[in-house]
């Protein structure tokens, strides 16, 4: 691949088993795209995945980056919302893909969120066995987690996520111009992942994230909106610390993956136990970090001035800090069969400090039942 760099764009590279890349991550990225998507796909034809959302706002710049890389797009636009990661719409995809007679040589491209991302990457995993994959997120969850490290998938029945594989991209383009036009509420989102960042790489990259929320104005629903986190150098920064793990643990293997799931645990619960609708991702997420920090306190020796420090991140996001929608029996229920489900050695991870994480620590099912009443306090 021959890059080429535009003022401000940072190149972030990823390696791993399957092949290298890089993720582009810049303001007005989108526009300075085509040498990259060139590289990939020129000559050929693409399909561009997107959503009712994105689409109208920045389909148009992908698809004439596409017409000056020579490259002939079909553009397929879905409905919102995670019920579209389906087998259905993939098949749907492929029957596009049949129709344009695409072969392994050309190039499906995933314009928006976390849902498109892994819609358009299955699709792009499977159809003929694999063909080129860009990922263009326009999520700032997206941006900072979904579209880097490969993890391509639709939702089966109860099971989220529960068909899928591992399928890197050629290339990443993440343009943080395109946050702007996100809802508050999915700034957030992403937000809680950025703050997961921060937690497991402490240090500078600590430093710089508080220095991005800090001052986070208070928006129109009384939550903060972290829109100070929308830079090139955030976004890029917790891209470095996934493609670190990703490198390290490529298929969630040596367990050095598992460190992403900071805070999810206990959150995944919270968003099961409120049937998905309750908490969104983040949500339930913030609310799994602040059960995560009570327990590192307790267990892993962290320090009351660094879990003091982390909550004043959570709460510049806009984060929730209390358990009020969903039933805290039922969390505690749902830990234990994951964990059940997991196999006994599955267990938490905790933080020592600031960007000193802690696999594999066993939290006996007291302090699980303790930590979800004391997310419920008034
Ligand atoms: N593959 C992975 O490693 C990985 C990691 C984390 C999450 N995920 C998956 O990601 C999905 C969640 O992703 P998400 O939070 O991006 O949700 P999403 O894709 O549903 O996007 C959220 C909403 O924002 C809209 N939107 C997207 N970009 C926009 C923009 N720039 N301007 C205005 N609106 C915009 C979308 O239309 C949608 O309504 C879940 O399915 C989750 O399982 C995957
Ligand atoms: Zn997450």
């Amino acid at each position: 691949m021959q890059p080429i760099g535009g003022a401000g764009v940072i190149r972030v590279p990823v390696q791993s088993g399957q092949r290298d890349y890089q993720v582009l991550v810049g303001n007005g990225a989108l526009h300075e795209a085509a040498s990259d998507l060139a590289a990939v796909c020129s000559g050929g034809a693409a399909i561009v995945v997107s959503d009712a959302n994105v689409a109208p706002l920045y389909m148009a710049p992908v698809c004439a980056a596409l017409r000056d890389a020579g490259c002939a797009a079909t553009e397929v636009v879905l409905p919102a919302g995670e019920a579209q990661k389906c087998l259905a719409r993939a098949e749907e995809l492929f029957g596009v893909m049949y129709e344009r007679h695409l072969t392994r040589a050309d190039t499906v491209v995933a314009l928006g969120g976390g849902v498109i991302g892994d819609l358009a990457g299955f699709v792009a995993a499977t159809y003929l066995r694999g063909l080129r994959l860009v990922q263009v997120p326009t999520t700032l969850l997206a941006q900072v987690d979904a579209a880097v490290g490969g993890k391509v998938g639709v939702d089966f029945r109860a099971g989220k996520n529960h068909v899928g594989t591992f399928y890197q991209p050629w290339t990443v383009l993440a343009d943080v111009q395109t946050l702007a036009t996100l809802p508050a509420r999915e700034r957030r989102n992403g937000a809680v992942e950025v703050v997961k960042y921060a937690l497991l790489a402490g240090g500078e990259t600590m430093t710089l994230i508080e220095g991005a929320l800090s001052g986070a104005p208070v928006t129109g629903d009384s939550a903060r909106d972290p829109a100070g986190l929308c830079r090139e150098d955030v976004v890029a920064e917790c891209v470095r610390y996934k493609a670190r793990v990703v490198a390290a643990d490529e298929r969630e293997e040596s367990g050095e993956r598992h460190l992403l799931n900071l805070g999810h645990t206990i959150g995944h619960a919270v968003e099961a136990a409120g049937r998905f609708s309750r908490y969104s991702h983040g949500e339930a997420v913030a609310l799994g970090l602040h059960a995560m920090l009570w327990l590192s306190e307790r267990l892993t020796g962290l320090d009351a001035a660094d879990a003091e420090r982390a909550t004043r991140l959570l709460a510049a996001v806009g984060a929730p800090d209390r358990l009020a929608e969903v039933d805290g029996d039922t969390v505690v229920e749902l830990v234990a069969r994951d964990k059940k489900a997991a196999g006994p050695q599955i267990t938490f991870v905790l933080l020592s400090a600031p960007g000193a994480p802690v696999r594999n620590v066993h939290v006996p099912s007291e302090s699980i039942k303790e930590v979800v009443e004391w997310l419920q306090r008034p």
